[in-house]
């Protein structure tokens, strides 16, 4: 009978050693302790021989019972040991950036904007920022557009409820304004971001679009340095074989003011000889006077295109609204 009662303390007793064993190492040991070869558990088996025939079966099984469940709770906690083990020493930062992305893929139209924005650093220029809800000073007088013009009309521009008048922005060119007003010439800027205008007109116009606005401004900054640059950047992003033009045009911030067409051999393929992207100009000395820098010394010049129209002409495009439909169809395929 003393034999049956030793068991379960000394299970109870293994089990709890078992589960506190701090380390892989240290729960071998008192695996060896217990149920090794020179184990106390092993030791208590050996002693099964000298029990009487009546004692046997009831204490074999209890035993074994009693093994088995020692086996089971050395298995469990190696395995709690192990994947401790695995886990990194220090603690983890899980805000950290990833190698690689896991999931997912930028947007095309991001893809188009991060190659653009890539170009122009590559030439020196910075990003610079500004608000979607705008003034009417910022988005249109101090870029000398007068009152009558018409994307003021508010058939065309969708303006906000407030007392102030204030706006979607209709182009980025109101963050040349902005720029200007903070900080002192020279300036080598770009803008990306989101403009609105009440066109929908066909496929390849939607109410919303993005833009990226450039600014240069220096000492005797010339018309052949602006059409350099779009040039440069233009077959950066399409291909050596991209030939732009610059076509006379008004702008009110502008003079002389351009528009650029471009072409290659997609544009070709269209079936056309150029596609209208962009407008562009020498700032307005009117402009220059309007933010403070001297006109008579400093020179500069703009240009705003739609990242869209771009983004159409790269991947061969002709539903503007593919890109805001987020349909995984056509997002995957870039
Ligand atoms: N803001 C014009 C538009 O939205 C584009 C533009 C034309 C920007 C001439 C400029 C510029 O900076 O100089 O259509």
């Amino acid at each position: 009978m003393s034999f049956l009662n030793e068991i379960e303390p000394l299970k109870q007793t293994a089990l709890t050693e078992l589960s506190a064993a701090p380390d892989l190492a240290a729960l071998e040991q008192t695996k060896g302790a217990w149920i090794g070869p020179n184990g106390k558990f092993t030791a208590l088996m050996k002693q099964l021989g000298t029990l009487s025939k009546e004692e046997k079966p009831a204490a074999g099984k209890l035993i074994n019972a009693a093994k088995v469940e020692l086996e089971a709770a050395l298995i469990s906690r190696r395995e709690e040991l192990e994947l401790k083990a695995a886990l990194p020493k220090e603690p983890t930062d899980f805000t950290l950036p990833g190698r690689r992305r896991a999931l997912g893929k930028l947007h095309p139209l991001t893809q188009v904007t991060d190659d653009i924005v890539r170009a122009f650093r590559k030439i020196g220029f910075a990003v610079a920022d500004g608000p979607e809800i705008e003034d009417e000073y910022h988005c249109f007088d101090a870029l000398n557009t007068p009152a009558d013009h018409p994307a003021r009309d508010s058939q065309d521009t969708f303006y906000l409820n407030t007392p102030d008048k204030r706006l979607l922005r209709t182009h980025t060119s109101s963050v040349q304004i902005r720029v200007m007003e903070k900080q002192p010439p020279p300036v080598r800027i770009i803008v990306p971001g989101r403009v609105y205008r009440r066109d929908n007109a066909d496929a390849t116009h939607n109410p919303t679009f993005h833009q990226i606005e450039g600014l240069y401004v220096d000492k005797n900054v010339t018309v052949g340095d602006l059409k350099g640059t779009v040039e440069f950047v233009f077959r950066e992003l399409m291909g050596d074989d991209v030939k732009i033009r610059f076509r006379p045009h008004y702008f009110s911030y502008t003079e002389p003011s351009y528009e650029i067409d471009f072409t290659n051999a997609l544009v070709k393929k269209m079936g056309k000889d150029w596609l209208e992207i962009a407008g562009c100009g020498m700032v307005h000395p009117q402009v220059f006077e309007t933010v403070g820098y001297d006109p008579e010394v400093w020179t500069g010049w703009a240009f705003g295109f739609g990242i869209e129209r771009i983004a159409m002409l790269r991947y061969g495009i002709n539903d503007i609204r593919l890109f805001y439909e987020n349909d995984g169809r056509f997002l995957k395929q870039f």
